[in-house]
C-alpha cells in the first residue's frame, strides 16, 4: 500500500504531542515505518523560519508576511522531507499543516480561503494530507495549559477571540472533508481521548490494509 501522510491539529494546550505519541505507538506495533516531523520546521531552513514566526519580538510581522513565511517553510519541508520519504515508501506523521494556515491565518487573521487555497496549489501540487487527527479543546482551556508551560511564543500571545476564531475553522474543516478527517472532543480525560483516537485509527487502518 501507498505510504500515507498523517496530521495532527488543533488549538494551542490541545494535547498534540501526547496524542502524537499515541499515533507512534500504534505505528510502530504495525511495524509501519514512519518519519515524525513538524510545521513550520523539519528541515534546518523551515526550523529558521519557525524561529521567525514564533518570535514574540516580531509583534509586528504583517499578516501576509506571515502567511507567506508559512508557506516558504513548507515549500522546504515538502521538498527536503515530506515527499522523500512517501517517495521512500515511509509514512509521515505531521504536528500541524496546512489545516493550521486556514484555521490561524484564515480563520485566526482573517485571509481570505482564495489566496490560501491559491498558495496550496503553487506549494503543494497535489500532495495533500491523507488522514487529519483534529483535536477539539474549548481555547480558554488549552491557553491555560499553554502559558502554565512558560514563556509564550507570537501566536500564544494572540486574545482568546482569535483563538475562538481558530478553533471555530477547525471544526468547519473537520465537517467539510469527513473522509479525511477525525475529530476528537479532547475536553474528555486524557485516557478517554486517547482510547478514543486509537479505536478510530484502528478502524482507519484496518480499512485500508495497514
Ligand atoms: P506549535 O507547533 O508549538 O503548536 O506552534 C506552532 C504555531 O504556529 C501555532 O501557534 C500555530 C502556528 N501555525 C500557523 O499559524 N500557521 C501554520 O500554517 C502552522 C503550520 C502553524
Amino acid at each position: 500500500m501507498q505510504a500515507q501522510f498523517i496530521t495532527v491539529e488543533g488549538v494551542e494546550g490541545v494535547g498534540k504531542s501526547t496524542n502524537i505519541a499515541a499515533i507512534e505507538a500504534l505505528l510502530q506495533e504495525r511495524g509501519i515505518e514512519y518519519v515524525k516531523t513538524r510545521e513550520p520546521g523539519g528541515t534546518e531552513i523551515a526550523e529558521r523560519i519557525r524561529a521567525l514566526l514564533l518570535d514574540p519580538k516580531a509583534e509586528s510581522m504583517a499578516e501576509m508576511t506571515e502567511l507567506l513565511l508559512v508557506f516558504a517553510a513548507r515549500a522546504e519541508h515538502l521538498e527536503k522531507l515530506i515527499k522523500p520519504a512517501l517517495a521512500r515508501g515511509e509514512w509521515v506523521l505531521c504536528d500541524r499543516f496546512t489545516d493550521a494556515t486556514f484555521a490561524y491565518q484564515g480563520g485566526g487573521r482573517g485571509l481570505s480561503t482564495d489566496t490560501i487555497s491559491h498558495l496550496q496549489s503553487l506549494v503543494q501540487g497535489t500532495v495533500r494530507p491523507d488522514l487529519t487527527v483534529i483535536l477539539d479543546l474549548d481555547p480558554e482551556i488549552g491557553l491555560k495549559r499553554a502559558r502554565e508551560r512558560g514563556e509564550l511564543d507570537r501566536f500564544e500571545n494572540e486574545a482568546q477571540t482569535f483563538f475562538n476564531k481558530v478553533r471555530s475553522a477547525y471544526l468547519e474543516i473537520a465537517q467539510n472533508d469527513p473522509q479525511r478527517c477525525v475529530l476528537i472532543d479532547a475536553g474528555q480525560s486524557l485516557e478517554q481521548v486517547q482510547a478514543e483516537l486509537r479505536a478510530r485509527l484502528i478502524t482507519r487502518f484496518d480499512a485500508m490494509g495497514a
